[in-house]
């Protein structure tokens, strides 16, 4: 989809949308617009059919003449309630009514200076277009239904520099998020330990960042046994994927990044209800982000040291899969007793976590995973759960959750609940319990940090949609891409 600027409007147009906001009623908005169509739009609002609340949305086909322009009409609401993260909201749902009419192209008119920088509306115009028209269709035979080719913001900038490098900027965001999408949304079939590490080598090539892939006996000799116990069952052997990027070499330290990766979680022994293991292909939800995000910051050249890391596997069951009751040996070297080998993604984390600071000595960690249910209870499909030990790190997870609109609540990592992951046999268990799942996971990977700066992030409710709206299409969010760029922005 092409998203530019323009000032000069053709005689004939697909589709426009005005977008209005409460003081701009009528007319005001209408300077740029011809003649014929401003008349009849402003008659259609003196007679009371539309209200400029935020986001509501109306069409009007053709409203001068057959072959006219159809006009959707889109409420800003109040000028001062407008944040860049409502704005993109506001355009995703234009774009989603533009294609609900098969529009091909589409002038969006705008009624006043937007509250922000050019930069940040070129930048939020571009995500809002490009992440509602994501839709996953390679396995259907139809013709995928057509989005607009082109979208134009009519605006009389006379320097239109910002504006296009926010249109740039905002396009990496968008197609590195949709780039986790479309690694989430195949199917575990398609999707193995190994196609998921052939999908990393592809992004470093076409992005430019350093990739290293771990063969199974290499992890074996390493002694990754939490990671390899979760993996044993399955047919597809497990890969380690070790990505790098290096954009600030004088300075020596790299900001370790881990990425639950599996490809499939039936829950092993402890299996799963069908209807909870549905959608388990999107258990590699925080490897997706992972990638998405070492390709953006490539793309944009920021000035940060960044090594990632996925333990890709699959939790099967076979004569070969762990058991609830196992002990294993993790590579930090404590042992945890296995109470129930559904709670694997931590198993796998543990090792991530000790080998990117052990191997490739990471200064702080941040971790992103479909981790736990109880994330999902508790804060559902728009918020991902945080945890920290370092309060000014998150300072800066919560002004890039602003940025990027994806949302955030923390959650404490509470001490005294440590004790619900002691173990009678082993150095802990894999599980606290009934209570405060999400914490007692975030408790259990703690135990693996050694003290470095850490966040951990549960994208279990936040990794997937069940229904379509704005930003989001069914399926894969691609969530935490946006977040993590822009937290490593901040951070140049
Ligand atoms: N992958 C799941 C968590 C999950 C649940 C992700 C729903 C996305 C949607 C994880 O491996 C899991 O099974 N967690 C268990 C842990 C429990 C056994 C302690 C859970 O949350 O039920
Ligand atoms: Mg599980
Ligand atoms: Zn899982």
């Amino acid at each position: 989809m092409k998203i530019d600027v323009t000032k000069k409007l053709p005689d004939k147009m697909d589709t426009i949308v005005l977008l209005l906001g409460d003081k701009t009623k009528g007319s005001g908005a209408f300077e740029h617009l011809p003649a014929e169509y401003a008349e009849n739009v402003d008659a259609f609002i003196e007679e009371g059919n539309f209200d400029f609340k935020y986001n509501t949305i109306k069409t009007l086909h053709h409203v001068c003449h057959k072959g006219g322009a159809r006009i959707i009409l889109c409420g800003l609401g109040d000028r001062h309630n407008l944040t860049v993260d409502r704005f993109r909201n506001l355009i995703a749902s234009c774009i989603r009514a533009a294609i609900q009419i098969k529009s091909k192209e589409v002038f969006l008119f705008f009624p006043y200076a937007m509250p922000f920088s050019d930069t940040a509306l070129g930048h939020v115009i571009t995500e809002g277009c490009l992440l509602a028209c994501y839709r996953f269709q390679k396995y259907q035979s139809d013709s995928p239904a057509p989005t607009p080719v082109a979208v134009h913001a009519v605006l009389d900038n006379k320097n239109t520099r910002h504006l296009n490098h926010g249109i740039l900027e905002g396009r990496i965001y968008a197609e590195m998020t949709l780039l986790a999408r479309d690694l989430v949304n195949e199917p575990a079939n398609v999707m193995t330990p190994e196609t998921l590490a052939e999908a990393a080598k592809q992004a470093a090539l076409d992005y430019g960042f350093g990739i290293d892939i771990i063969m199974p006996d290499r992890i074996r000799r390493m002694k990754m046994d939490a990671f390899l116990a979760v993996g044993r069952g399955s047919a597809s052997e497990p890969r380690l994927i070790i990505m790098r990027y290096r954009g600030n070499p004088e300075k020596k330290s790299s900001i370790g990044l881990v990425g639950k990766g599996l490809t499939f979680d039936s829950g092993g022994y402890c299996i799963k209800q069908p209807q909870g293991m549905l959608n388990m292909k999107n258990d590699m939800g925080g490897a997706a982000a992972v990638i998405g995000t070492m390709a953006a910051i490539a793309r944009l050249n920021l000035k940060v040291n960044v090594v990632a890391i996925i333990a890709a596997c699959e939790n099967m069951i076979s004569g070969s899969s762990y058991r609830p009751g196992d002990i294993i040996r993790s590579m930090a070297g404590k042992t945890i007793e296995v109470i129930n080998t559904d709670a694997e993604g931590r198993l796998t984390l543990i090792d991530a976590v000790h080998y990117i600071i052990e191997r490739e000595h990471a200064s702080k960690v941040i971790d992103i995973a479909t981790l736990t249910g109880a994330a999902m209870a508790a804060l559902g499909p728009g918020i991902s759960a945080v945890f920290t030990n370092d309060e000014e790190w998150m300072k800066k997870l919560r002004e890039a959750s602003e940025i990027s609109g994806e949302r955030i609540w923390q959650l404490p990592v509470h001490e005294e609940y440590r004790e619900m992951l002691r173990s009678d046999v082993a150095d802990l268990k894999n599980v606290g319990g009934p209570l405060a799942g999400a914490i007692t996971a975030a408790l259990f990977i703690r135990e693996f940090v050694e003290g470095k700066p850490w966040i951990h992030i549960d994208i279990a409710g936040t990794a997937w949609r069940d229904k379509e709206n704005g930003l989001y299409s069914i399926g894969a969010t691609g969530v935490g891409v946006r977040l993590l760029i822009s937290l490593f922005k901040l951070m140049e």
